[in-house]
């Protein structure tokens, strides 16, 4: 299951994304929206929510930049979000990071870049490994700010 949410700079985006999503037969859960205008925010917290519930094994976050939603996306516990222009970063930031939240900017990509970066980060494997350990360095990071 995807968990997939937009604001209003990226509902076209999120139409095609759907599209795509629909074509290779991944389910996914929409988490909106399609209010105009309306704060990037709410949507990244409701895509990470279902990521960090399990309900949703990766999360899809789009608005204009793609950096709002990968900022709002990096402030929640387990979230490793990236924000993606080109299919190489989508590539290594599933096999290096273990991303599981894809932000992009629906002002930046075309629809069809869009599509193979979307491919890219959802058919590439972690590596694990020696990402593994940098991985989890990342997240104990996380875990000493809560005390801050
Ligand atoms: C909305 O105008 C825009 O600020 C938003 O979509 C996003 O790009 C923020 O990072």
């Amino acid at each position: 299951m995807i968990a997939i949410g937009s604001d209003h700079a990226a509902a076209d985006l999120r139409k095609i994304v759907k599209a795509y999503l629909e074509e290779q037969q991944i389910p996914y859960v929409d988490c909106g929206t399609d209010e105009a205008p309306s704060d990037y925010p709410i949507m990244a917290k409701a895509v990470c929510e279902k990521v960090q519930s399990g309900e949703a094994e990766k999360g899809i976050l789009l608005c204009g930049t793609g950096i709002g939603m990968c900022m709002a996306a990096g402030k929640m516990n387990g979230i490793r979000a990236a924000v993606c222009s080109d299919t190489y970063s989508a590539k290594f930031t599933r096999l290096h990071n273990d991303a599981n939240v894809l932000c992009m900017g629906a002002r930046v990509v075309g629809s069809g870049l869009a599509a193979e970066i979307l491919q890219a980060f959802l058919f590439t494997e972690f590596e694990g490994g020696r990402h593994q350990r940098r991985v989890d360095m990342v997240m104990a990071i996380e875990a000493e700010q809560k005390n801050k």
